[in-house]
């Protein structure tokens, strides 16, 4: 079995390790990594290779960046020459793609267009606001895919009420945390901490890249403030996304940064800084989706900075409370955290470190 794996994007990466590890113990399949090169800079797509410990992408096809509909095209137009490239010698069976970023949609595009299957790890999130653009990539990457593998319960409703037969869908967990899991003890025995002279549990970790945050200037000038208000009682960690710099510079916003005493500004981060970090901080304040999911895992406090989530069991059952960009909800769930009033969380069903060896069974049977 012939099987071309996509990466593209830096929340890419830690879904498909698991699985290039799960397939290799199928004798049987054969699989060609191809990374788009969305991501492209050092810190958001070599450095994950080397922590995750994966094999190089066989092909590049170096998109880059661009507006949605340029890079989207670029995608499509580079996979569909390399599909081409492989479908005349009849060397791929079923195309794997992950997530929700503009590369998935892409691909699995350029693969249905010449009669490739499409296999959707993470199917079926919905967060119902299509002003993001990852929900359009979800409908639509979901809308072609014929083998739809589903990390928590609400996508099985999903797909089901969009009409999927239940014979495409399949319940297997969750590929990111297989990766916290197999790499938690490495993470924890690093030395980020001591390098940044912070202690467990005396810090919070943010990220913010989303439009919906960085893209406007009231907007973000706000949560910035309040994070530096915050960073008086638990001092901040904040790996900027190269997104967000240029955003903080564009609207002349270094300043509110820089004069926040408790607030450490860092480049973007590796996986393993990344995890030892979020793993033993207090709380975490983010827009991410995978960061939601991965603060469930570890019990943390997740203050989501988004009105909805395409993954509800962090909020219902995990440690994620939606926040919106409402800079006093900030402040309020912040205090509970502090003063210890703060909901506890449990990890969901199937987050259990096996989701990509259920998946590579599914694709091998
Ligand atoms: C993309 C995904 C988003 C994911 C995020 C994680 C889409 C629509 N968005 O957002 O779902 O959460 O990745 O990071 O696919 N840039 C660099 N270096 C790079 C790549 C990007 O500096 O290697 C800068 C460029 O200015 C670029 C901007 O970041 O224009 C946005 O990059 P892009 O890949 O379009 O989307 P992200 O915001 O990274």
């Amino acid at each position: 079995m012939q099987l071309a794996c996509f990466v593209g994007a830096r929340p890419n990466f830690m879904k498909m390790a698991p699985l290039l590890r799960a397939l290799a113990a199928h004798a049987q399949v054969d699989v060609t990594l191809v990374h788009t090169g969305q991501h492209y800079d050092p810190s958001l797509s070599d450095v994950f290779f080397e922590d995750l410990g994966m094999r190089r992408p066989d092909v590049s096809l170096e998109v880059g960046s661009g507006s949605h509909g340029q890079q989207t095209a670029r995608v499509l137009e580079r996979t569909e020459e390399f599909l081409l490239s492989c479908v005349a010698d009849g060397k791929i069976d079923r195309v794997v793609v992950v997530g929700d970023v503009n590369s998935t949609m892409a691909v699995s595009l350029a693969a249905v267009k010449l009669g490739v299957s499409v296999a959707h790890v993470e199917a079926g999130l919905r967060s119902f606001d299509r002003g993001m653009p990852e929900e359009i990539n979800r409908i639509v990457t979901d809308s072609i895919a014929d083998l739809l593998l589903v990390s928590e319960p609400a996508g099985i409703d999903n797909l089901r009420r969009e009409g999927h037969a239940d014979d495409h869908v399949h319940l297997v967990g969750n590929v990111m945390i297989d990766t916290l899991l197999h790499l938690l003890p490495s993470a924890r025995g690093r030395d980020t901490l001591s390098r940044h002279s912070l202690v467990p549990k005396g810090y919070g970790v943010v990220t913010l890249h989303r439009p919906s945050n960085v893209d406007h200037p009231q907007t973000l000038a706000e949560l910035l403030h309040a994070l530096a208000d915050i960073s008086r009682e638990l001092p901040l960690v904040f790996p900027i996304h190269p997104r967000t710099r240029k955003q903080i510079e564009l609207y002349d916003l270094i300043d509110v940064l820089s004069n926040a005493r408790g607030i450490l500004e860092l480049p973007p981060l590796g996986y393993l800084d990344f995890l030892s970090l979020t793993s033993q901080a207090k709380a975490i304040v983010t827009d991410s989706g995978g960061l939601q999911e991965e603060s469930t895992a570890l019990g943390i406090p997740c203050l989501t900075m988004r009105g909805t989530t395409e993954r509800p069991v962090t909020v219902q059952q995990g440690t994620s409370t939606l926040i919106g960009n409402d800079a006093e909800q900030l402040r309020f769930h912040m205090n509970a955290v502090l003063e210890g009033t703060y909901k506890k969380g449990s990890c969901p069903e199937l987050w259990d470190g096996q989701a990509a060896k259920r998946i590579a069974e599914i694709l091998v049977a």
